[in-house]
């Protein structure tokens, strides 16, 4: 479960976040909503390190992975090897340079999970936007992330790639994962998601 309490941040004078609270239970799915500039990025960076707040708590029962928009995956390296690189940081340095069989295998177990058993030792930049989206998913579980943040994780995908990878993060919600999505479609988020969290213009 992710408990975020009282978080503030401010840049340069400007407060972004005055106090903002969200609790996200293992297995729920909460849709994040909010105006552009509410600090919905910055709250969800916060929890993962990206940024720092200037006061208030975030607690993380386990790993907490991100997923976002721009999906980041090394296009020339396989499904396989990217979802691996998920495994990283658990991995001792001289570990690190070849995956081994069982880290592979987990990896192919999480890109199972996402529905890509048959594009394993596919090259990322010739899967769709939508699988390319669910290899970074993939990866994430690579990481055993009990919390997922998914920063408008379908905003660049076609409507039938959307609600695939919507239909895959109610899923591991319902798994028992805590996942939290930003999204910019209501519609969305009152079809898959458990609960909406609006966030005001100053959250
Ligand atoms: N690193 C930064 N330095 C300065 N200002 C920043 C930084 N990151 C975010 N901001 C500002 O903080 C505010 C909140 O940004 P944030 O990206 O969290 O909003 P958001 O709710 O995710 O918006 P959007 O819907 O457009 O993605 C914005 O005004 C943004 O310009
Ligand atoms: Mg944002």
């Amino acid at each position: 479960m992710l408990a975020i309490r009282g978080l503030r941040k401010t840049f340069g004078g400007r407060t972004v976040l005055d106090g903002f609270d969200l609790t996200v239970e293992a297995g729920e799915f909460v849709a994040l909503l909010g105006p552009n500039g509410s600090g919905k990025s910055t709250a969800l960076r916060c929890v993962v390190g990206l940024e720092t707040p200037d006061g208030g708590s975030v607690s993380v029962d386990g790993n907490a992975a991100m997923v976002f928009q721009k999906i980041h995956l090394v296009g020339r390296r396989t499904a396989l090897d990217n979802v691996c690189s998920g495994a990283l940081g658990r991995l001792p340095l001289h570990r690190s340079v070849f995956f081994g069989q069982d880290v592979r295998e987990e990896a192919v177990r999480c890109l199972d999970r996402v529905g890509l058993a048959d594009r394993v030792l596919e090259r990322c930049a010739r899967l769709s936007g939508g699988q390319q989206q669910r290899v970074a998913i993939a990866r994430a579980l690579c990481q055993r992330a009990n919390v997922i943040l998914a920063d408008e994780p379908v905003s660049a995908l076609d409507p039938q790639a959307a609600v695939q990878v919507m239909e895959l993060l109610v899923e591991l919600a319902n798994d028992g994962l805590a996942v939290v999505a930003v999204l910019h479609q209501p519609e969305l988020a009152r079809t898959y998601a458990h609960r909406i969290v609006e966030m005001g213009a100053f959250a």
